[in-house]
């Protein structure tokens, strides 16, 4: 392999990044500013839970191609092309992206690139910032040295980031020079032949926005219809089915249910609208507003259905919470909107107890208010009403004579419509799901 990768930030991103390609024979570096974290990748500790990761980790640093460290100096000797995977959060009390990881990644590395190299910045960011940061890159780095910078979003999704990294549906790097795109082209290259959309850094940076954005608004879309199919006794269900044989519309993002969470979609239609405000394009995405609002309703009428259930109020009532992820095959609960729910329940008097396959761990630490089960069994012992709110595979196999010896009253609100709503009935349990009669 002709180039030597770094890559900066151990998040979701950049481990998957760094095992990935080491594994397709790149000498690969990580770099992370927490050391433990640092020293736990080195022992081969993967600290996200990612089908298929903790193996690819494991043979990379077996391999001796794949190392981590807290060096800047080090990574600046290194690498032939540098990959920034920091993470681009909501500030505080604001809808714009914090990039301030960024800028410090730039200002760290910048000095210690004393050779040609490229410098690669994966996170998604408000359009622009490219633009910056190339500018910092060739005021801080070292005299005479050519380091030149690149955009090159990344689109995985958590859960499939080993297969969307190594398989990804396209390739967007946008470029300042054709040498930078010779450079992404041969480090792509192993990945075979995967369409590549070669472009300037404003448009590289939108397409990640753009994609966002389109994909939260089908999920709220669908949502919508589900307001009104409540409204007009339909059921949205069907209709998203009857859709999605549309070609031109398809079935994909299109379930209806609690909505979209994670650390991701609700974060970046944000930032995306902070920065069209800044750019005096506001107008262009006050339909995102919308989206938003959407989105953020299906958590208040997943409680009110909740309450409608319990009687009107949730003092001395207990509910059962499935679900803490913020979606299946994940432990991410960032924004989870099945935690949100959970939490507001409690505020309004309820007690509840929660289950998770995997994510109990980090709802536990975040969310000490609230009960938790061992089991899905466990969490709905003794409950008046029972919430399926992110939908695991093994929540959708639960037998429903098995819980309904479990609870007090057989009552469920399906928020995924995941469960087969006539077996469920028919084992004398009241059904309710979103925008279902
Ligand atoms: C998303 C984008 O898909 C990815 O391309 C981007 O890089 C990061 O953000 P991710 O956050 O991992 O990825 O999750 P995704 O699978 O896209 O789901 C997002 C949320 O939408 C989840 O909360 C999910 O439950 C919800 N969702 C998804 C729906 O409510 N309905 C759907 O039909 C699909």
């Amino acid at each position: 392999m002709p180039y030597r990768l770094t890559v900066i930030g151990t998040g979701y991103l950049g481990i998957t990044h760094a095992a990935c390609m080491a594994d397709l024979g790149f000498e690969v570096l990580g770099l992370d500013i927490d050391p433990d974290k640092i020293r736990r990748l080195q022992n081969g500790e993967l600290p996200i839970h990612e089908p298929g990761l903790q193996e690819i980790l494991r043979r990379g640093l077996a391999s001796g191609r794949l190392r981590f460290t807290t060096s800047y100096e080090e990574a600046g000797a290194f690498g032939d092309v540098h990959f920034l995977c920091l993470g681009t959060p909501q500030k505080q009390g604001e809808y714009a992206a914090d990039v301030s990881y960024l800028d410090a990644a730039v200002e760290s590395l910048a000095p210690y690139l004393e050779r040609e190299c490229l410098v690669v910045g994966k996170s998604t960011v408000p359009v622009g910032t490219a633009a910056r940061l190339a500018a910092k890159l060739a005021r801080l780095s070292p005299v005479n040295a050519a380091a030149e910078l690149a955009w090159n979003p990344e689109f995985l999704r958590e859960g499939f980031a080993v297969q969307d990294t190594l398989k990804p549906d396209r390739i967007v790097v946008g470029v300042a020079s054709e040498h930078a795109e010779k450079i992404l082209r041969e480090v792509y290259e192993p990945l075979g032949d995967i369409p590549m959309v070669v472009t300037d850094y404003p448009t590289s940076e939108l397409v990640k926005s753009a994609a966002n954005a389109f994909l939260a608004t089908k999920i709220s879309f669908i949502n919508a219809m589900a307001e009104v199919c409540e409204a007009s006794h339909a059921d949205v269900q069907q209709l998203s089915r009857a859709l999605s044989f549309d070609d031109r519309i398809g079935g994909r993002f299109l379930n209806p249910g609690l909505g979209f969470g994670g650390g991701c979609l609700p974060k970046d239609i944000r930032a995306f609208m902070a920065r069209a405000g800044e750019l005096g394009a506001d107008q262009a995405l006050t339909f995102l507003r919308e989206v938003d609002a959407i989105n953020m309703r299906r958590r208040a009428r997943m409680v009110d259905l909740a309450r409608e259930l319990a009687g009107g109020s949730f003092r001395g009532c207990t509910v059962g919470v499935l679900g803490a992820a913020f979606k299946p095959n994940s432990d991410d609960i960032r924004d989870s909107p099945a935690l949100d729910v959970a939490v507001t329940i409690v505020q309004q008097g309820g007690k509840v107890t929660v289950y998770d396959p995997i994510a109990l761990d980090n709802a536990r630490k975040a969310h000490p208010e609230l009960s938790y089960g061992s089991s899905a069994l466990d969490a709905v012992r003794g409950a008046h009403v029972v919430l399926l709110l992110t939908e695991w595979q093994e929540f959708v196999e639960l037998d429903p004579e098995e819980l309904g010896e479990a609870v007090v009253t057989r009552k469920i609100v399906d928020g995924r419509n995941a469960l087969n709503s006539e077996a469920w009935r028919s084992a004398g349990w009241h059904y309710r799901a979103l925008g279902r009669p």
